[in-house]
């Protein structure tokens, strides 16, 4: 089993794969100033919950892009269900490397998907130049509650505090217009959402040749939350507006 298809089991229940809610990705468009017509390139798109949102409430078009074939099918199945094949193009491959028309999109948007640049940095740098000046960024990011965090807990390696994303998004030509953050419950729907899709699972595949890596992996992950996240991990939404 790939890595990436551990996350294909995991997220077997979900539509939307971050700590936040439909709601709240509507009030994410409100703010970014989503309307009618307005060309959106979403990268690391999932299963394309936030762009059919959008779609549905402000009238929106664009691409979104992702590397795991089973996210893409899924995605393309439900723009084609919600009758928006005409508006929503997913693409299948890695973001790094899709080119596209530079300066050409009113919004770029990355929900919890800035590894595809390596880093929150890198992920301004890329994205702003796919949209039109005066164009806005739509960026979803953990945030580090404190610098003091405890060394065994690797996750938290490459991830800044909240202060650090302004410091940057200003050093990139961007001040923070707007955040939404995820609350608690956000975040335990998100992570038990993540549980109960692997163990339904295990429940079903008992004699399956990768069943002891996706239980080492399972526990692996509620470990590190139930340690570490809680205690050391946010994660908001940024709404990004050039100075
Ligand atoms: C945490 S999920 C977020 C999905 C979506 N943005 C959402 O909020 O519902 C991250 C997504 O990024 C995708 N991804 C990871 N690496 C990628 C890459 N290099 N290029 C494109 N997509 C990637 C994953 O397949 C996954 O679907």
């Amino acid at each position: 089993m790939e890595w990436y298809e551990f996350y294909d089991l995991a997220e077997r229940d979900m539509e939307l794969i971050n700590p936040s809610s439909p709601e709240k990705i509507i009030e994410a468009g409100k703010h970014l100033g989503l309307k009618k017509g307005s060309r959106i390139i979403d990268y690391g798109c999932g299963f394309a919950e936030p762009l059919v949102l959008w779609a549905k409430h402000f009238g929106i078009s664009g691409i979104g892009i992702d590397f795991r074939p089973y996210a893409v099918e899924r995605a393309r199945q439900k723009v084609r269900d919600r009758g928006l094949a005409d508006r929503i193009e997913i693409v299948e491959g890695k973001g790094a490397e899709y080119e596209v028309e530079k300066h050409s999109f009113d919004f770029a948007v990355c929900l919890g998907a800035s590894f595809i640049w390596n880093g929150y940095r890198p992920t301004i740098q890329a994205m702003r130049e796919t949209i039109k000046p005066g164009g806005r960024l739509l960026i979803g990011e953990p945030y580090l509650l404190t610098k003091d965090v405890p060394p065994e807990y690797t996750e938290a390696k490459g991830v800044h505090t909240e202060t650090e994303l302004m410091q940057i998004s200003i050093e990139e030509g961007f001040d923070i217009g707007y955040m939404i953050r995820a609350n608690d419950d956000d975040w335990a729907r998100y992570e038990a959402t993540n549980w109960e899709g692997l163990t339904a699972w295990l429940e079903e595949n008992k004699n399956h040749p990768d069943r002891q890596a996706v239980i080492e992996w399972f526990r692996k992950t509620q470990d590190d939350y139930f340690r570490f996240g809680r205690e050391y991990l946010g994660w908001a939404i940024y709404i990004l507006r050039p100075v």
